[in-house]
């Protein structure tokens, strides 16, 4: 038996297979899982909560990013009405709160940064939205089989946070929702340079920021597998929008 750092019994997952394992990164094709379940391993993959601030400023000056804007446009087109919305990793919740406002009926924000779901809640009250969401703190994976059962599920900009996209999505899925979007880094030389001295950039002071580059074959045979097809591929040359529906 094997304890993992946070006291809880260890478990595996089919992370194993190189063809799910972030591009470049051999180290992390391990078939053991490291649990992100405390305040200081949640902080490896909440570390951008650091941005909050200056997020939601953001977005209050310029809306949502285009490539968030694009995801919005597709699941809003798709329709939302009375939908319950899951958004993992909301950021500052541009996703769900744009989808309340296109007539989702409830939204369920799970983060692994207090920052940040402070952010989103304190913009939910400002948009008079605060009593249509419901906010969790904690990794997804650990959390899914707490969360209510939802129609739509959002990934913006976070699969590339996290070391092991298979039990990623398969959390994101677990309550089987009609829709599922995705933006992330695309799987090209130039982001991988990128993305690969950024990391070691970090690296070097002991910074916890860390990126992750999936294949998009691997993304679209896991939900494949779980009963989705792809509906829409669009996004810009550095960053995938994806959408998939349930078949
Ligand atoms: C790069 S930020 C993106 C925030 C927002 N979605 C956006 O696009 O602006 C990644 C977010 O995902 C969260 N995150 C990453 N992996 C997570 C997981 N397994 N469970 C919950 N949150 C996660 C981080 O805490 C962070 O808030």
């Amino acid at each position: 038996m094997c304890y993992d750092e946070c006291g809880h019994l260890a478990w595996t997952s089919r992370i194993g297979s190189s063809d799910v394992a972030p591009v470049g990164f051999p180290l992390m094709s391990s078939t053991e899982r490291r649990r992100f379940c405390c305040d200081a391993d949640l902080a490896l993959i909440g570390y951008d909560g650091r941005d909050a601030a200056k997020d939601l400023a953001t977005l209050r000056s310029q809306g949502p990013r285009p490539t968030t804007q694009e995801v919005i446009d597709v699941f809003v087109a798709e329709g939302v009405d009375g939908l319950v919305v899951l958004d993992i990793g909301a950021g500052v919740g541009s996703v769900h709160l744009a989808l309340l406002e296109a007539g989702a009926r409830h939204a369920v924000d799970v983060d692994a940064s207090r920052d940040y779901l402070a952010a989103a809640r304190e913009e939910a009250g400002r948009r008079g939205l605060g009593d249509r969401v419901e906010y969790h703190y904690g990794d997804v994976v650990e959390l899914a089989a707490e969360l209510p059962t939802v129609d739509v599920v959002i990934l913006d900009s976070v699969i590339c946070c996290y070391p092991y996209l298979a039990i990623l999505l398969e959390a994101a899925v677990r309550s089987k929702p009609r829709l599922v979007g995705l933006t992330y880094p695309r799987d090209v030389w130039w982001m991988r340079t990128f993305m690969g001295a950024y990391n070691a950039a970090h690296a070097l002071v002991r910074s916890p920021a860390h990126y992750f580059i999936y294949r998009h074959r691997s993304v679209r045979r896991l939900l494949a597998e779980a009963g989705y097809a792809e509906i829409y591929d669009g996004g810009i040359p550095a960053w995938r929008v994806a959408a998939y529906r349930r078949s």
